[in-house]
């Protein structure tokens, strides 16, 4: 079965967008496993933009599921990783003025510091995946960092136009072929919705994607309904009596 992780980083940059503690990761957390998710996903950035430390501690203490921790190969990411102990790590290329992130980590370059992180974190039980574009290459380089797990980034192909999607699409399936020939666990994620993750999804060396952006912002197409008759129910009750 393909396996849905759930990325709640931006139900934390809705939260932040005010400062207070609505809404909160951890309860959406537990919404989308209610919902089937089969476990959740949070990207600790360096300059704290949506997921904070403490988030990262609630969820681990709070919900049950498998927590992947996606965070960048720097010493203070691994320090919080070895103190909150989730089931997985997934390093992260990561850059200060970018929106999100904006392609896959160059782990042919990442050599033995990139090696030294993932060992650390193997020791300690801890599953480590390496975000990389979908290139035999990242793939080769993965394999000798000693990383037992690839998410493969899906943002090319979900910008992709014309031509481009299968074209894309075709890198995607070359490379998860590629990595379970390496005897790699293939995943992959970024950028994915309701009308291109099917073709994703059918990639038979895929285990698990990894979904947030689409997911937090069509909940308000889906709930905004039910929030606006809540906030008219009560209104109206209020001035009823
Ligand atoms: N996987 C990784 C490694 C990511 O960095 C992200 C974005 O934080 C995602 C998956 C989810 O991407 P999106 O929010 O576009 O669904």
């Amino acid at each position: 079965m393909l396996r849905l992780g759930v990325n709640v980083d931006h139900v934390a940059t809705i939260r932040n967008a005010r400062g207070g503690t609505h809404p909160d990761p951890v309860a959406a957390a537990k919404i989308a496993l209610a919902a089937g998710a089969d476990g959740i996903t949070a990207h600790l950035r360096e300059d704290r933009r949506h997921i904070r430390d403490d988030d990262m501690r609630r969820l681990r203490r709070e919900v049950t599921a498998p927590l992947n921790f996606e965070m960048a190969a720097t010493s203070e990411m691994l320090e919080l990783a070895l103190e909150i102990l989730p089931h997985a790590c997934c390093l992260v290329p990561e850059r200060r003025t970018e929106v999100t992130t904006e392609g896959g980590l160059d782990a042919a370059a990442g050599g033995s510091t990139l090696a030294d992180y993932v060992a650390r974190l193997r020791k300690v039980g801890i599953r480590v995946s390496l975000f990389i574009d979908p290139d035999p290459r990242q793939l080769d380089a993965a394999k000798r960092v000693g990383a037992p797990v690839v998410e493969l980034h899906t943002g090319s192909y979900a910008h992709a136009a014309g031509s481009g999607v299968a074209l894309e699409l075709g890198r995607l399936k070359t490379a998860a072929r590629h990595a379970a020939a390496l005897g790699l666990e293939c995943h992959a994620g970024h950028g994915l919705d309701f009308d291109n993750v099917g073709p994703v999804a059918a990639i038979p060396e895929l285990v698990e994607l990894n979904i947030g952006h689409f997911l937090v912002g069509e909940a308000v197409f889906g709930g905004l309904g039910g929030s606006v008759r809540t906030m008219r129910r009560l209104m109206d009750s209020a001035r009823a009596t």
